[in-house]
């Protein structure tokens, strides 16, 4: 098996007498999906934030591609290739796609030229939706316009396209229909074959179970298990996610590790 990008080993997080994190451990490898479930309150969007650099661990350490690494800000994670796509998405929804994709990343000396040049920004966004399975009208279309779907493609397309190693994915399903949620799992699945290491959180178990190599399961803080797909059915992740009644029954097909 590939070695992980990055490796989570024994997350600790506290906010006061708040324990958000109590000893987690993750990891994730080039071209897998590795689903992270939970309840509300598991720390799902706690774990990611120390993963992307928006919250510095209480306790544990974060190995990346091999070497051990603290993150002292966002930018630095994504500096290292580790994109994060929040739900709220941080998008304009009266600027155009291109806008959008290039927000944040303009002109920079030795990319572009003194100017935004938006023909070849144009360009470039057309053919990076394209190659995700959209096709735009036009580039200069408000993201406002796009469906939630699409928005959350564009979000993805912009991330791989400016290097991302590791795509971190916060509940992209969620508020989304059944076509829309459909086109956002081949997107993940497109994004994996390219050798990205996806975290998909996710309430849901059959959005998981479609696209997810592995599983994680994060209830109060601590992980509950991780499950190889094949290993585990929805009604089983549905339980764990739950507290994990079923421990006893499930023990067999985790392979002793809950
Ligand atoms: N900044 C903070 N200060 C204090 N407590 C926090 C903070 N952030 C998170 N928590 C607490 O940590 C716990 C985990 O929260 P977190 O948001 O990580 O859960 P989650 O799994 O993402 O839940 P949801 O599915 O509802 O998004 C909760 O009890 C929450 O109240
Ligand atoms: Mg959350």
């Amino acid at each position: 098996m590939t070695d992980p990008i990055i490796h989570m080993e024994g997350i600790k997080k506290h906010f006061g007498n708040v324990i958000a994190l109590n000893g987690v451990t993750f990891d994730v490898r080039p071209g897998e999906c590795h689903c992270l479930l939970g309840d509300n309150g598991a720390g799902k969007s706690t774990f990611i934030k120390t993963m992307s650099g928006v919250h510095k661990p209480t306790a544990g350490s974060i190995s990346f591609e091999g070497r051990p690494m603290s993150f002292d800000s966002p930018r630095d994670a994504m500096e290292a290739g580790i994109a994060t796509v929040f739900q709220d998405l941080a998008m304009i929804p009266l600027m155009s796609v291109t806008r959008n994709f290039f927000m944040g990343r303009e002109p920079k000396k030795g990319r572009f030229v003194k100017r935004f040049d938006l023909d070849a920004a144009n360009a470039i966004c057309m053919e990076e939706m394209r190659k995700m399975g959209i096709n735009l009208r036009a580039p200069d279309q408000a993201v406002g316009t796009l469906s939630g779907g699409e928005r959350q493609t564009v979000a993805i397309a912009r991330a791989v396209y400016f290097g991302a190693k590791v795509l971190i994915l916060d509940e992209p399903t969620s508020a989304l229909g059944v076509r829309q949620t459909s086109n956002v799992l081949a997107t993940i699945a497109r994004v994996r074959s390219q050798g990205v290491g996806v975290v998909f959180i996710s309430h849901n178990v059959r959005h998981a179970l479609a696209v997810g190599d592995r599983f994680t399961v994060l209830n109060r803080g601590q992980t509950l298990g991780t499950a190889m797909k094949g290993e585990i059915d929805a009604a089983e992740l549905q339980d764990l996610m739950a507290g994990g009644q079923e421990l006893a029954t499930l023990e067999g097909s985790l392979g002793g590790t809950i």
